[in-house]
């Protein structure tokens, strides 16, 4: 499973199915998360990442269903409650942060009324007390004058401002599970660092559990602490950061890899992209999914799917030819 993390799962599902138009966009997904623990997730566009996280809340859209799986959330199964107890446990135990925080707020409403919505299922709290738990998690997460901005709406903010929004109204639920979908990719490169330390501040406050959702292995080896690499709708490697990063099994994690901007590399070199595209869900290869784009491919890879296998203690890897990655790392 991707993430047999120390503890007791907050978060776990095992073979999570997620379908659009019958077909699986997520393909028998299992991954866990211990309090307290970061786990990226991470593929490049189209790779399901999205469909998983949203299957992992039921907040999927119109054309998506989950096709099968189970998820459980503190021990508890949620795949099958109903709605309106879901809808409270989202509320209560489960905060989400997305790409783009201004549409993520509500227009209408001065954020610091959002926030102190947060609050709303607390007993005993009075108004004043209210406001001042407001205004202490604006200033906590970085925000100058916390009077004004908790009077002003979200277009009256940055982008960044009203991502730091979204993590105060996070924090102040103290939430199980928080899902963060590439909370930092539509932010400037320094508001990106500083967005990211703010999520480590409120993993270490709260103790959540954090599934960070990116494309960027940069992000993955600053923030988490392990990973689980996803292609065309299935989990495909997955194990600590330390473990990926120093010796990746995977052909394409290794690709993805190289795509990470080196400190000690000569500056504003391009990238190496990996070449070819995640193919459409309509026409994803039989066997293993990354064969058309894979340099290691043979015949038993056009023919059958590599189940994914552990390579050493808490390191999988889904891949016929992992003992000849070598030929991939050079
Ligand atoms: N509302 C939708 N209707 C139909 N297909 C969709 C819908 N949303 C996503 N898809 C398809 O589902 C697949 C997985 O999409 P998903 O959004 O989970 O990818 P992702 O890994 O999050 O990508 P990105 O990095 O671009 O956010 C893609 O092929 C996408 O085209
Ligand atoms: S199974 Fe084959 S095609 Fe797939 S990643 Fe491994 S070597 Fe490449
Ligand atoms: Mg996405």
């Amino acid at each position: 499973m991707a993430g047999d993390g120390p503890g007791d799962a907050v978060l776990s599902c095992r073979d999570l199915r997620i379908e659009i138009g019958g077909m699986p966009v997520v393909d028998g997904t299992s991954l866990s998360i211990a309090a307290g623990e970061t786990l990226a997730l991470v593929g490049e566009s189209g790779c399901g990442k999205s469909m998983t996280a949203l299957g992992l809340i039921r907040l999927l859209p119109d054309a998506a269903r989950q096709g099968g799986g189970a998820v459980t959330l503190a021990g508890t199964r949620i795949d099958s409650l109903p709605e309106r107890q879901m809808n409270r446990l989202r509320g209560d135990r489960m905060a989400m942060i997305f790409q783009e925080p201004v549409a993520s707020l509500d227009p209408l409403m001065p954020v610091g009324r959002q926030i102190a919505e947060a609050l709303d299922r607390e007993p005993g709290l009075d108004r004043a007390a209210v406001r001042a738990r407001v205004l202490d998690i604006l200033r906590r997460v970085g925000l100058d004058r916390p009077e004004v901005r908790a009077r002003q709406y979200p277009f009256q903010l940055s982008g960044g401002m009203c991502q730091r929004v979204m993590i105060a109204m996070a924090m102040i639920r103290r939430p199980l599970l928080l899902i963060a979908d590439e909370p930092t990719t539509a932010l400037d490169v320094t508001i990106q660092k500083q967005i990211l330390e703010l999520m480590a501040d409120l993993r270490r406050e709260t103790g959540s559990a954090v599934l960070l959702i990116t494309h960027d292995m940069g992000v993955v080896s600053e923030s988490a602490d392990r990973v689980a690499v996803m292609y065309a709708g299935r989990i495909v490697e997955t194990g600590s950061v330390r473990q990926v990063f120093a010796a990746p099994r995977h052909p394409y994690t290794a690709m993805l890899l190289r795509t990470i901007p080196r400190l000690d590399g000569p500056r504003k070199v391009a990238l190496p992209a990996i070449p070819g595209a995640v193919p459409d869900i309509r026409d994803w290869p039989a066997g293993c999914r990354f064969h058309p784009r894979c340099p290691l491919a043979g015949a038993r890879c056009r023919a059958e799917a590599p189940p994914l296998d552990a390579v050493a203690p808490g390191h999988q890897t889904a891949c016929w030819h992992h003992d000849r990655i070598a030929e991939v790392l050079t």
